[in-house]
């Protein structure tokens, strides 16, 4: 592989990795009708996963599963509010009767707006940590009993307010580091289950809903600076990595947070917070 060929997402996954890497694999994907969390459907499609795909809206995931499908992938949709307990059950019920019983999970159901904390509301805060944090642990919840059969693996879609705050996004840096939490409290109980528990990390992705809301305070500039990569991600970048901690290449690796971000995490948040803040008046 030459080094120009390793740079960005657009060299296909499967001269990359064993084309038959997931061909056992059974993947539900919250969230997986658009975004971060479609780029990661599409290469386990690619690599032989058989995928079930969950969001809030019936036509967005329809269109995501007629892209899936034309690459060859086995897909069914299940429209579920990840805040509904027994609408995620329901949807992993569908799943096992459709593809038999889930090897691997994605919690990628995600909300996100950029607010000063003085301006959400108390509704506001909690439909963030409802989505993200509350989802998260209401998939695993409802995935625990069909993991435990097949000794599967769970993966977190985390983000970098997790550890690091970034300005106007309270809210969200509270959840996901609920998540990243949520993900090691499950490492530890249910490693006796063979279960494996991870969060991803992406940094700045091209093309997502995620990014055309942050991107609107400190400009996009301010965040392609911040990362030493220089460059967003493409989804695929996302995709590939999730794709090994999915897969048996990753059977030892339980209870990590794996950023994904170009190196964005050694940076720090000032450039982009110094840019939002610059851009809005106290
Ligand atoms: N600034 C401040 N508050 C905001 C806001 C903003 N930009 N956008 C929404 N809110 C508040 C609303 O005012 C509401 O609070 P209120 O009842 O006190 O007025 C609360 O958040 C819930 O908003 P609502 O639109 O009714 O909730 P929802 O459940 O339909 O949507 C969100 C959830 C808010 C996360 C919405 O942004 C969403 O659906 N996002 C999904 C897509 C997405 O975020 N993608 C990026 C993933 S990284």
């Amino acid at each position: 592989m030459g080094l120009l060929m390793s740079e960005g997402g657009r060299q296909g996954v499967e001269s990359l990795l064993p084309r038959d890497l997931l061909s056992d694999a059974t993947v539900f994907i919250s969230g997986g009708g658009s975004g971060v969390n479609l780029g990661i459907a599409t290469v386990l499609a690619d690599l032989g996963a058989k995928l079930a795909i969950c969001g809030r809206t019936e036509s967005t995931l329809e269109a995501a599963a007629e892209l899936l499908r034309s690459r060859g992938a086995n897909v069914v949709t299940a429209v579920a509010d990840v805040r509904d307990a027994a609408a995620v059950d329901s949807a992993f019920k569908l799943t096992e009767d459709a593809l038999g019983p889930v090897t691997g999970v994605v919690c990628g159901a995600a909300g996100n707006f950029a607010a000063a904390a003085q301006d959400i509301s108390s509704n506001g805060f909690r439909a963030v940590v409802d989505i993200d944090l509350i989802g998260s642990f209401h998939t695993a919840n409802a995935a625990f009993d069909q993991l435990r059969r097949t000794r599967g693996a769970l993966l977190f879609v985390t983000g970098g307010q997790s550890r690091m705050p970034f300005a106007f996004q309270a809210h969200v840096g509270a959840a996901k580091a609920g998540v990243d939490q949520l993900m090691r409290s499950l490492a530890l109980e249910w490693g006796r289950y063979g279960i494996r528990s991870n969060s991803i990390m992406p940094g700045p992705v091209t093309g997502t809903e995620g990014m055309k809301r942050l991107g609107e305070g400190p400009g996009l500039a301010a965040w392609t600076d911040s990362v030493p990569l220089g460059r967003f991600a493409e989804p695929a970048e996302i995709g590939r990595m999730a794709a090994v901690l999915l897969s048996p290449i990753a059977s030892y690796v339980s209870g990590a947070v794996i950023a994904v971000d170009g190196g964005l995490d050694l940076t720090g948040s000032s450039l982009v917070n110094n840019s939002t803040m610059k851009n809005t008046t106290p």
